[in-house]
């Protein structure tokens, strides 16, 4: 652990140092070629790598005389905060982000981080594919320096715990559940009673494990990929959030490629999309399969109506505070229709 943590700090300085040297928004150039950085905070085994990786193959095939990829897994650049700052001053070119991360730079990232927001995982992935929908939140953060170019999937996000079952909110009394650090994610954990530990994805485990917090809340790769099924052995399909996560690129970076090479690398940012979410599949059964039979998780299928009941105020809340958001919200509403939820 300590060792990734020394490389980690030293890969970050050193692209740091690189990104002060070379300017914002540049790639970095060697010799003819200029290195183009992806971090994102997954293994190498995870949809998301896998996806940009092919990326990368895809890039350099089409435009390898002049851009060299690499991508940096397993938090190797920093944390996603770190990440996105990274990305923001054009250090790094591009990170994945967590949606959830993305409202403190834009507000209008709320939206996806609330809880229940979709009613299936088809309404889920019918907006993310409409741009529609997308597109005035992912345009969003052009001032700040970054713009989303596409979104991968993360599945739907649940409670596990060390030794409670978590079957209803009242059973969240009490316990320490770390949420990523979003003010929605704090506030979603105060309405269901439990007591929100926000931290970075890469402490969880040790935090875990040291009994610093009870449980937290995630996909089911977070118990195989991150270990972190080896410390908790219930996992409660409460359903509370399908959250995104989102590729973010450097805006200088971005405008300043030729018309020519920008389609190329929108048709590679599309390619991400789909390996990603192909790969995520088959990725989420493996991992539930190993968790119930390696790490002997035990997965609850708790009544989602009274968690769902208990976070309902928030949507209500967040369309009086951003009342621009609300045709997009609609625009959900009708793909929540169409797409009900089958429970
Ligand atoms: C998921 C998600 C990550 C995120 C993590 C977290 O793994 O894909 O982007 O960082 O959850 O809970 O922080």
């Amino acid at each position: 652990m300590k060792k990734r943590f020394r490389a980690a700090a030293f890969v970050l300085a050193a692209v740091m140092a690189l990104g002060t040297l070379t300017g914002c928004g540049s790639a970095t150039a060697e010799g003819d070629q200029q290195i183009i950085r992806i971090g994102h905070n997954q293994s190498t085994n995870h949809p998301t790598h896998i996806a940009l990786v092919a990326f990368e193959e895809f890039i350099e095939d089409k435009l390898g005389d002049k851009y060299n990829v690499e991508v940096f897994p397993s938090e190797l650049l920093g944390s996603q905060n770190e990440m996105v700052q990274l990305t923001q001053t054009g250090a790094i070119n591009f990170c994945v982000a967590s949606n959830s991360l993305l409202e403190t730079f834009s507000e209008n990232y709320t939206l996806f981080n609330l809880p229940y927001l979709f009613a299936s995982s088809e309404a889920y992935h019918a907006s993310m594919d409409d741009e529609s929908i997308t597109g005035p939140i992912f345009e969003s953060t052009k001032q700040a320096g970054f713009e989303a170019v596409t979104w991968l999937d993360a599945g739907t996000r649940n409670f596990y715990t060390v030794d409670k079952p978590i079957e209803t909110p009242a059973d969240l009394r009490g316990l320490k559940i770390r949420v990523q650090q979003s003010p929605t994610n704090v506030q979603m954990m105060q309405l269901l009673g439990g007591s929100a530990t926000p931290m970075g994805f890469g402490d969880v485990y040790t935090a875990l494990q040291s009994k610093i917090i009870d449980g937290a809340e995630n996909n089911e790769m977070a118990l195989t990929d991150n270990g972190h099924g080896d410390v908790c052995k219930y996992y409660s399909y409460d359903m509370h959030q399908m959250i995104p996560d989102i590729l973010i690129g450097n805006i200088a970076f971005l405008d300043g490629l030729s018309e020519e090479e920008r389609a190329i690398f929108e048709e590679g940012f599309t390619l991400i999309n789909q390996v990603q979410r192909e790969e995520w599949v088959s990725a989420v059964e493996n991992a539930k399969d190993r968790a119930a039979n390696e790490q002997g998780v035990q997965f609850l299928y708790p009544d989602t109506k009274p968690f769902q009941e208990a976070c309902a105020p928030m949507h209500e809340a967040m369309l009086e505070q951003y009342p621009d958001l609300a045709p997009i919200y609609d625009a959900i509403q009708a793909y929540n229709e169409q797409y009900p939820s089958e429970s």
